[in-house]
């Protein structure tokens, strides 16, 4: 798990906050299947990352430490990423979950392993009354299996222009965003480096 603060400048913040603002939105509501996923999870809303952005934002990812966990995994045949906008206004949350989305057939062919779970921030302000947190969580060493017996490891504020990843499957959630966010949403880059393995 890694945070790097202060990832974005405040310019490259306004300015994918403009592109969010041009984006096409789709709310929980809208997204049944999604929905059914995540219940009790609010409405907050997912939007498609432009064309003239998402090169942007995938070049300031070009790490070293996500390329070589990337192709640390044997027998690679392709290497994937997807990327959405995310706006969470007060009332909304992502109940616990491990981003297993592993070895789904789709189309004949099993999807892209998540590896790399990435998530940033590009609101303007974050109070920390207004909730929004994520929290990561490792299964205790004694049990096995089930959410009960998880143990939260890491709890990151919803900080302005920085950056979380860590490594999935593994088990996190946001918290609700407090009503005293008022009309402030929590806007979000996030998504998954994957790879493609015969
Ligand atoms: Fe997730």
């Amino acid at each position: 798990m890694a945070v790097v603060e202060n990832f974005w400048s405040p310019e490259e913040r306004q300015f994918f906050r403009e592109k969010m603002n041009q984006a096409s939105w789709k709310s929980l509501s809208d997204l049944p299947h999604v929905r059914e996923d995540f219940p009790n999870s609010g409405n907050w809303a997912k939007a498609d990352i432009g064309p003239e952005e998402g090169p942007r934002f995938l070049s300031r990812l070009q790490l070293p430490c996500i390329r070589d966990y990337i192709e640390s995994f044997p027998n690679i045949i392709g290497r994937h990423v997807g990327f959405s906008y995310y706006s969470y206004a007060a009332g909304d949350c992502l109940l616990t979950h491990d981003d297993t989305d592993q070895g789904r057939v789709v189309q004949g062919r099993r999807a892209p392993q998540r590896r790399i779970a990435v998530v940033t921030y590009f609101h303007e302000e974050w109070q920390p009354d207004w909730g929004g947190e994520l929290i990561i969580y490792e299964r205790r060493t004694d049990r096995s299996g089930g959410q009960a017996n998880l143990t939260p490891t890491h709890c990151i504020e919803p900080r302005p222009g920085s950056l979380v990843m860590f490594t999935v499957p593994r088990f996190h959630r946001v918290c609700r965003v407090d009503f005293t966010a008022g009309q402030h949403r929590r806007l979000s880059i996030a998504g998954w480096f994957m790879t493609e393995h015969d």
